[in-house]
């Protein structure tokens, strides 16, 4: 693979400029320098193997070359979207999950930003902000998605349990094609953000929905409820044993089932 084989496949998507690499570091950090220097809307930073993937939380993220999709996309936010920005890690989540969906395979979004295949992470998106004095000047999304066997992590890297398209799926599965339908249902999805059928197609894939689950926040007590939807700005909605509705906002939060919980 190269940036003009790739111009190629991404032909038809509004995408202005992109940044190949066979070897990054993490194709987020690539994007946030890019990003300061001025890259366009639009501007996709992308590699085969990254050495130093990060996740939420300073977790790290393993991409072996030849098994993954590891890319980054360069967004400018327009006016409209300043107040909606807590929704694009959903967005990243729910345009890999629709991709998902065109193989035939059922996804779930563990929110606020994993995809889960069978309750398995398949992927992952990790929105980083670009500021210049107080003023937002871009967002960066990276998407890291599992594609071959080679892309899943040992069960000792990870905390959650883990896989990939082609194991879900039985069969080899073209990287270049599922990159080109990711984006192309972002770029599809990206001006629905304030709609309410962007939220409902959000919350309709919402991992563990009625389940009992734990939340844990740094700092801060566990929180236990039942998974009950997402807010307009993302957060997500729990429905506590005392039957009350709290919200959880963006945060240091991990998202487990409590397998002995009764369902109400
Ligand atoms: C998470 O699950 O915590 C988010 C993982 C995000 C990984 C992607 S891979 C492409 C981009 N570059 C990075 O260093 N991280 C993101």
């Amino acid at each position: 693979m190269n940036a003009d084989i790739l111009w190629d496949k991404l032909a038809g998507l509004p995408i202005p400029a992109i940044k190949w690499f066979d070897s990054i570091g993490s194709t987020n950090d690539v994007a946030l320098e890019w990003a300061e220097k001025g890259a366009p809307d639009g501007a996709l930073v992308i590699a085969d193997h990254q050495s130093a993937g990060r996740g939420r939380m300073q977790r790290r993220w393993i991409t072996p070359a030849g098994s993954a999709l590891a890319f980054s996309l360069i967004l400018r936010p327009k006016d409209e979207e300043m107040t909606r920005l807590t929704l694009f890690s959903g967005l990243g989540a729910l345009s890999v999950s629709k991709a998902l969906d065109e193989l035939g395979l059922k996804s779930e979004i563990k929110w606020p930003n994993d995809v889960l295949i069978a309750r398995r992470k398949a992927a992952g998106v990790l929105v980083e902000l670009v500021w210049q004095a107080e003023q937002l000047q871009a967002l960066v999304v990276g998407i890291g998605l599992n594609v071959a066997p080679a892309s899943v992590p040992p069960p000792s890297e990870v905390l959650f349990p883990a896989t990939c398209v082609e194991t879900m799926l039985g069969k080899e599965t073209n990287r270049w094609e599922l990159l080109k339908s990711i984006l192309r249902h972002l770029f599809v999805l990206r001006p629905q953000l304030s709609e309410t059928s962007f939220m409902k197609e959000w919350e309709g894939r919402l991992a563990f929905y009625r389940e009992w689950v734990q939340v844990e926040q740094p700092n801060q007590a566990i929180l236990v409820g039942q998974v009950a939807g997402i807010t307009d700005e993302g957060g997500l909605r729990l429905l506590t044993e005392n039957q009350d509705f709290i919200v959880v906002t963006a945060g240091d939060i991990r998202l487990r089932p409590i397998e002995d919980k009764p369902l109400v």
